[in-house]
């Protein structure tokens, strides 16, 4: 009997090894299948040799074998079940494609934003923020555009209950900073503006602009172009070309148009640019009244300002054709500027 005991126990650790339910079936015929080991045993025991007492003996122990053998197989066949349920519900396979974890990226224009804000900042200018909602004072007024000026036709915009609007450009803060620092200041404004437009490929109601700001003894237009040139040649890394042309604004005088020759086309004329030539930053000398609202003396200071327009600088450097990608929330038109950090 204990023979066969260790026959079983060594037939199941093979079993195991082979994780097969067929084994261990063959196994329990092979002990307790009418022709098994325990069962031949019972069948070939000569009780008649027995005294009573080893007949008694004999059977407990014959059923105590048969009791083990079975609940050793059971227990083998049920361990081997549950490894084969468990690879199911896993439905595990290996050959599966990932599951990939979408990485977030940042908008072209905040990229655009956070370039500029490093140039800057490395040639001295402060970086400030006004705010989106606006007061008429700041976002006109301030800015040489009374109430009846016909500049603010081509700056209408949203209007809100409580007399505030959503600004126009990011002009606004011009006398906001001269209030708050006085002269001399070097400063860059980038924010997102509004206006009441019909949207097409390069017009939204929502675009960022970098408005920046220069006040200080002796400041001249050469001063102007000249970090308007270094500015633009760091952007794109390499020279681009430029042309200076008259453009008025009431808070500037003179008042300049800064076109970039288009990087589309190289100038020869395209649906992007049309003639060649990209506008791109209007800026000029700040006008005398718009320093005197900012309690700076003209006669003391001068400077000049530049409204790059931050939407339309993202769209050159990164090859988007239609403003409309930049405010329409699909994932996909960030996800391709993710390496770009
Ligand atoms: N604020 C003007 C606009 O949005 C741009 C500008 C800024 C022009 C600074 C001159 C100087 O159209």
């Amino acid at each position: 009997m204990q023979q066969i005991k260790e026959k079983l126990l060594q037939a199941l650790e093979a079993a195991k090894a082979s994780k097969s339910a067929e084994s261990l079936e063959k196994i329990r015929i092979d002990f307790l299948g009418r022709k098994g080991s325990i069962t031949t045993l019972a069948k070939n025991a000569d009780f008649s040799k027995m005294s009573v007492e080893e007949k008694k003996g004999f059977g407990q122990r014959l059923n105590e074998l048969k009791t083990f053998a079975s609940e050793q197989i059971k227990a083998a066949s049920e361990a081997l079940e549950a490894t084969v349920v468990r690879h199911k519900s896993n439905d595990l396979d290996l050959t599966a494609p990932g599951k990939g974890r979408r990485l977030g990226a940042l908008h072209p224009i905040t990229l655009a934003q956070m370039e500029l804000e490093d140039i800057f900042q490395g040639m001295g200018f402060s970086v400030l923020y006004g705010p989106e909602v606006e007061s008429e004072h700041y976002c006109f007024e301030s800015v040489n555009i009374p109430h009846d000026h016909p500049a603010r036709d081509m700056q209408d915009t949203f209007w809100l209950k409580n007399q505030l609007i959503l600004r126009t450009h990011t002009s606004a803060n011009q006398v906001r900073t001269l209030e708050r620092f006085g002269a001399p200041i070097r400063a860059i404004f980038p924010g997102r503006c509004f206006r009441y437009e019909s949207i097409d490929p390069s017009h939204e109601n929502t675009f960022y602009q970098c408005e920046g700001l220069v006040v200080d003894k002796d400041i001249s237009v050469a001063n102007l172009i000249a970090v308007m040139k270094t500015i633009l040649s760091q952007v794109f890394r390499r020279d681009v070309r430029v042309r200076l042309r008259p453009g008025y604004f009431p808070f500037v005088e003179p008042g300049f148009e800064l076109d970039l020759n288009c990087l589309f086309c190289g100038g020869k004329g395209c649906p992007t640019c049309g003639d060649g030539w990209i506008e791109l930053i209007p800026c000029g000398l700040v006008h005398p009244q718009v320093l005197r609202f900012g309690g700076v003396d003209p006669r003391e200071y001068s400077g000049f300002a530049f409204g790059v327009g931050l939407t339309r600088l993202a769209m050159m450097k990164y090859g988007i054709r239609d403003i409309r990608y930049l405010n329409c929330g699909d994932l996909r038109v960030n996800e391709q500027f993710s390496v770009l950090m």
